[in-house]
């Protein structure tokens, strides 16, 4: 099982930026972490940061027959990124997407991500753990490939219909 990390933008600060939400652990300890519970897991992690949203796109593009999977962290462009999101979607890999902090307790504009609908899930606000899980969960799918793709997607409830139907 061969599994490519992408770590997105800012995300090489770690150990210094905001510890308060971030933690103290820097990437490449993260890194080793991975490396480590990958190899306990017969697996090999590859792992990659970069703070340019094309270059996400394209290490995405060109996963496909050389990975089993990708675990990324987009960082601020989860929130941003069709780019990335569509990139994701047409790598037809199972992906899963982590964030160090709880995204939800935070600031609104993080709340949403544009790239977990296409993903096959997300694990947010366990510091470096939430790596580890996420690894965790990914290897899991992969050894079970009958798993389900992903949830259903939401749909927007057709009113005028419901409404027709209302005696
Ligand atoms: C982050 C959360 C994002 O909102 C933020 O822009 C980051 C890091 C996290 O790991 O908690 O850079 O992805």
């Amino acid at each position: 099982m061969k599994i490519l990390v992408i770590h997105g933008p800012n995300l090489q600060l770690l150990g210094s930026r905001q510890p308060s939400v971030y933690g103290t652990a820097d990437l490449e300890s993260i890194n080793r972490g991975l490396r480590t519970l990958a190899t306990a897991r017969g697996a090999i992690v590859m792992t990659v940061q970069s703070n340019h949203e094309g270059e996400i796109v394209e290490l995405i593009g060109k996963a496909k027959g050389r990975y089993d999977g990708l675990l990324i962290n987009p960082a601020a462009y989860t929130h941003t990124s069709i780019a990335i999101r569509d990139a994701v979607e047409a790598a037809g890999l199972p992906v899963v997407e982590v964030h160090l902090s709880n995204i939800y307790s935070r600031e609104p504009f993080r709340h949403q991500s544009l790239i977990v609908p296409v993903c096959r899930g997300q694990v947010c606000g366990f510091g470096p753990a939430s790596y580890h899980l996420g690894l965790e969960a990914l290897l899991s799918l992969l050894g079970r490939p009958d798993a389900p793709a992903a949830a259903p997607r939401r749909t927007v409830p057709n009113v005028r219909a419901a409404r027709r139907r209302t005696p």
